[in-house]
């Protein structure tokens, strides 16, 4: 089994969600509860960015043990500086220095050359080097770049000294085809053997994000950048528990294991929508609401014979609660006779058929209820009158 780190930048990409401002007490929690999760890094944040950014990057180096922390830098000396006093007492750092890889970026946001470019990455990865030996090189956009530049880009990173290569599908433009076939590429054309990580960092702009890094995976990555719950700039980043429980999941296709501890993942990720104020949808996978429960009466009745019916996982390793059978208007009467069974009631055939009929009319009328209404409800129709 190849191990797969997980590279978690919800406090930095994920900071980055419109309208989310997290304060230096919310982000120290934060960051305490993915070491709980066992992330293997921390992208704690962007130095440079300001004495308050500063001071986050560096509480966390100082005051969280375990998972490497990681900080991140432009191509410029001051911003690498900056990176290298804030992770000063990280038991574990890493510099993460980026640039551009494409036209549109080159051409008008950096204003300079391809050549440029790889002169600059030279001089600042080695620049990087000279604080830590754990450097990451990035170059945004990759996926809308000319590939032989991107090529000779990591190659020259890679001989300036970077021993995690990341590959930023900046936009979410790619497609888990095209991504999966670049990082091979990379695999076999640039990184040839040497004791380089190649890294993913998707963003869903056109929901591919989780596939695209899944694809590289498949494809030579041995590390992926994610947030939870999939926060990050616009559409957000690929979501950390769906790329952990896909690869726990179908850890036979994959043949690779993460080392977190999935029972951290429900915990961390109502926090993280406490925090942010970021609702997570009720469809969302692994840790939405409706992840785990089920209310039609055909997959409650399935459900109720053999959880493995309609489960692919159980609820308890993300730590959550046991899948939910809604009581709803799709609901059969097995799924009313077992919460009445769980609620203690054994009913006969006919008070069954009652209970059942008042169930139906009340469902259809203002939509599901909980177990505690279904407690009023048959007591009220078994009362002896
Ligand atoms: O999406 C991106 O390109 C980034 C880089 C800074 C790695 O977040
Ligand atoms: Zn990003």
């Amino acid at each position: 089994m190849r191990h797969i780190r997980i590279f978690d930048t919800t406090l930095r990409d994920g900071e980055q969600s419109p309208g989310v401002a997290l304060s230096l007490q919310q982000k120290l929690e934060i960051a305490h509860a993915l070491a709980r999760l066992n992330v293997d890094i921390i992208e704690a944040g962007f130095p440079v960015n300001g004495a308050s950014e500063f001071e986050c990057v560096s509480r966390i180096a100082r005051e969280v043990q375990g998972p490497v922390i990681c900080a991140l830098a432009r191509t410029h000396k001051l911003d690498i500086e900056r990176a290298a006093a804030a992770l000063e007492s990280a038991e574990k750092r890493r510099i993460h220095v980026f640039t551009s890889a494409s036209r549109v970026h080159l051409e008008y946001m950096l204003k300079k050359t391809p050549e440029q470019i790889i002169e600059l990455t030279d001089e600042m990865v080695r620049y990087a080097r000279t604080f830590t030996d754990d450097v990451e090189f990035s170059a945004q956009d990759v996926m809308r770049a000319d590939f032989d530049f991107v090529l000779r880009l990591y190659d020259t990173a890679i001989a300036a000294g970077a021993t995690t290569i990341n590959i930023p599908d900046t936009t979410g433009y790619g497609t888990p085809l095209e991504y999966g076939a670049l990082i091979k590429r990379i695999h076999d054309e640039v990184v040839r053997g040497r004791d380089v990580h190649i890294s993913a960092h998707c963003h869903d702009d056109l929901g591919m994000a989780t596939a695209n890094s899944l694809a590289a995976v498949e494809n030579g990555a041995t590390q992926i950048e994610c947030t939870i719950n999939g926060i990050g700039e616009r559409a957000g980043n690929t979501a950390l528990e769906e790329v952990v429980m896909a690869i726990y999941t179908r850890r036979d296709h994959y043949q690779a294991e993460t080392q977190i501890n999935t029972r951290e993942i429900y915990r961390i990720s109502r926090m993280v929508e406490r925090y942010t104020g970021m609702v997570v949808q009720p469809n969302k996978a692994i840790v939405g609401d409706n992840a785990f429960a089920h209310e039609s009466g055909i997959h409650q009745d399935g459900v109720i014979k053999n959880k493995e019916t309609y489960e692919i996982m159980n609820a308890e390793l993300v730590g959550r609660e046991a899948a939910v059978l809604v009581l709803g208007k799709h609901s059969g009467r097995a799924a009313v006779k077992k919460a009445l069974h769980d609620l203690g009631y054994e009913l006969d055939e006919s008070q069954m058929q009652t209970v059942f009929q008042r169930f139906r009319e009340i469902v259809d009328r203002k939509g599901p209820i909980s177990t505690e209404e279904l407690r009023a409800l048959v007591e009220s129709e078994t009362a002896p009158t």
